[in-house]
């Protein structure tokens, strides 16, 4: 009702239908007051108003009341992203250290690769980025800061992982990292930088450096990394569902799009204190797991079979992480 009713004189724009509103507020005494930039009446269907096609001094305005409210979303070493109210689909990520006071912030669109991979739409101070908000948890449990439950909530979500988690958002992850990398960009799997969304089911890595210059990288490792399924029983499912998505990635994407010169094809390799292999409840399986990834990628990289005999390759390949992973058992306990 109230939509038709503010129908009724959308003649040009919102600014438009704003002043109209107040002059009429005499005659239109039971209209609520409508936020002018939250809604938008074209096409008659009022809906959210993209935060961008604001012009430059609203978007600055609106951030920098983000920044003095500071609703934190989340934390990490180096920044913390804050909440941009009335405007979901944003948020703002703010250096910690940075020299905050009195700064001006502008708006530049200027974006660099970086930028990009980082999901940053536009600098608004050396310090300051305004960001696509990514919708998810990180599940890396930490271990001196979670509470009892917290930990409690991430297995749950790491559970869903497991089971209901499409191939589709683990070949969409994969694809993130292999892009990165691509472009002289490291996924850094150590913090809280990978967002799983229970709802749409999608996985997103949030937090790229170009700074850490590795020479290889394996985004099968670095995104069981920042799942850190650790001890529970659905590491091996997890580790099956990544193998199957790579494999299938082997299978559809041509060989120059993979990134495989700077691939790792070790797993497991580093044993970094605190990575999540180092729990891997069966090490002979890991290894049994990599050999053969091994042979698919050296296959993929130097082909000897052809199309068909590949393909025969990749569903073999599943057979066996379906049987061994997927359905993964406990060896028996020998009792003597
Ligand atoms: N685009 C984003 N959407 C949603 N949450 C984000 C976004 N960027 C960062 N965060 C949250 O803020 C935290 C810190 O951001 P991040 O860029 O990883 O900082 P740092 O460089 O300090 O690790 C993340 O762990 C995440 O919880
Ligand atoms: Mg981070």
């Amino acid at each position: 009702m109230l939509i038709q009713a503010v129908n009724l004189f959308n003649t040009k724009n919102t600014t438009q239908i704003n002043s109209n509103y107040t002059n009429n507020k005499a005659s239109y005494p039971n209209l609520a007051p409508l936020k002018q930039d939250t809604v938008s009446f074209s096409g008659g269907i009022p809906k959210a108003v993209d935060l961008m096609d604001l012009p430059p001094d609203k978007i600055i305005k609106i951030c920098k009341k983000a920044l003095k409210e500071h609703f934190v979303i989340g934390e990490g070493q180096e920044a913390v992203a804050i909440k941009i109210q009335d405007y979901p689909y944003y948020c703002i990520r703010h250096i910690k250290k940075g020299n905050h006071k009195n700064k001006q912030l502008g708006l530049d669109m200027k974006l660099d690769k970086y930028d990009k991979v980082n999901h940053v739409v536009a600098h608004l101070s050396p310090d300051t980025q305004l960001m696509r908000y990514v919708p998810g948890i990180p599940l890396k449990i930490m271990r001196h800061s979670d509470t009892a439950s917290g930990i409690k909530v991430k297995q749950a979500l790491q559970e869903l992982v497991a089971n209901n988690f499409p191939e589709d958002s683990f070949k969409n992850v994969i694809k993130q990292v292999e892009d990165a990398k691509e472009k002289g960009i490291d996924f850094d799997r150590f913090g809280e930088n990978l967002l799983v969304d229970p709802i749409s089911q999608n996985m997103t890595c949030i937090d790229f450096s170009p700074n850490f210059k590795m020479e290889e990288y394996n985004p099968i490792s670095f995104i069981y990394h920042a799942i850190d399924a650790d001890k529970t029983e659905h590491a091996p499912k997890i580790l099956g569902k990544l193998c199957n998505a790579y494999a299938q990635r082997l299978l559809e994407v041509p060989v120059k799009k993979l990134n495989l010169d700077k691939l790792d094809t070790n797993l497991y390799a580093r044993g970094f204190e605190g990575d999540p292999f180092n729990y891997f409840p069966d090490k002979a399986l890991l290894k049994e797991t990599e050999v053969k990834l091994k042979e698919l990628i050296a296959e993929k990289q130097n082909p000897s079979l052809h199309e068909n005999g590949f393909e025969y390759m990749v569903d073999l390949f599943k057979e066996f992480v379906d049987e061994k992973l997927l359905n993964y058992t406990p060896p028996k306990q020998e009792w003597f």
